[in-house]
């Protein structure tokens, strides 16, 4: 009863005072042991109420300890104990996540010679993902893409390409354009080292009169140089629904590619991005004459062209999001 009355008293907030209160009751050699340790020899028909005042004690002890440390730890920085002899702490500077570095390096690439920005909803209707874009319903094309739908009748889904912006800017502007569009685009595939279920893509589209193969040509022979220094390219013919002709896009990735880290594995064609003219069937949709306007369109998946610039092998770790990884990517842009 004495022990409850000194515990119920005490009411130190310093944290010395609060650990030599801990020792005295709680500890090995503490009071509460020392009692339970005489527990034994007292008398059976006693056992009861003794116990349960030698429980009702430790609880206290335990109780009373922990507001009291949870009270000097508010006072603490209410700034009370304050120590401002302390060293300060380190002041740690973000960095830009590696595919906005990349993503902002081509749109400032494509921004010199006259493309603007145009971005669109992720979430899409049929026409603007698929349709207007010279896919109709069951045709065997959409299989390229595994799609998430949101729902159907009417069809919504997460956008498989952002050829979807396209749509919608063609839709309510007139030629000439010139736009790129970047954004998160999504498909149902296994996640790998080589693909993910989410990723970013930057399409291009050119649309005027006389708008011909060579110019596309001309622009990506740029765009690459830009990007990756001297540079040759290759086109391969290739096949969308929304561009005739069609061309895969490859880039020659030899040593004397001029990259940020120089730590080229291996040499050869890499597949870069897709590419075509307009299909006359697109701008139709989009109430543009073919007869009188022609068009180029490109896109191509960030991730895949920062893979290459930085030699990354892992497409994953550009989602997780581990800090040690994204400090590593200092910010141009
Ligand atoms: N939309 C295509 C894709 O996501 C890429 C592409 C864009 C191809 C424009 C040709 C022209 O795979």
């Amino acid at each position: 009863r004495q022990y409850l009355k000194e515990i119920e008293e005490f009411n130190a907030t310093d944290p010395k005072l609060i650990e030599d209160f801990r020792i005295k009751f709680l500890s090995k050699k503490g009071i509460l042991n020392d009692l339970f340790a005489k527990f034994k020899d007292v008398p059976n028909e006693q056992k009861r109420e003794v116990g349960q005042a030698l429980n009702t004690l430790k609880t206290s002890a335990a109780e009373k300890i922990e507001t009291l440390k949870s009270s000097g730890q508010s006072q603490d920085e209410g700034g009370v104990f304050e120590d401002f002899t302390r060293p300060g702490m380190p002041i740690e500077l973000g960095a830009r996540h590696p595919i906005s570095v990349v993503r902002n390096r081509i749109v400032e690439i494509f921004k010199r010679i006259g493309f603007a920005l145009s971005e669109g909803p992720e979430i899409e209707d049929d026409w603007h993902n698929f349709t207007a874009l010279n896919l109709p319903e069951y045709h065997p094309a959409r299989d390229m893409q595994d799609t998430f739908f949101i729902e159907k009748d009417p069809d919504f889904l997460l956008r498989t390409h952002t050829s979807s912006v396209q749509i919608r800017f063609m839709e309510n502007h007139k030629p000439p354009m010139r736009i790129l569009s970047p954004g998160r685009v999504y498909r149902n595939e296994a996640i790998s080292s080589r693909s993910h279920a989410m990723f970013h893509q930057i399409e291009g589209l050119y649309v005027d009169k006389n708008v011909s193969f060579a110019d596309l040509k001309q622009t990506l022979q740029y765009f690459t140089t830009e990007l990756f220094g001297k540079s040759k390219i290759r086109l391969r013919p290739s096949y969308f629904p929304f561009t005739e002709p069609s061309a895969e896009v490859d880039v020659y990735w030899g040593l004397e590619t001029e990259t940020d880290y120089r730590i080229t594995k291996g040499t050869g064609w890499l597949e870069i991005m897709g590419c075509g003219m307009v299909d006359p069937n697109v701008l139709k949709n989009v109430g543009i004459d073919p007869e009188e306007y022609s068009g180029y369109a490109f896109g191509m998946g960030i991730e895949r062209i920062a893979l290459l610039l930085y030699q990354i092998g892992d497409i994953r770790l550009y989602f997780e999001n581990d800090i040690r990884f994204l400090e590593q990517f200092e910010a141009e842009f």
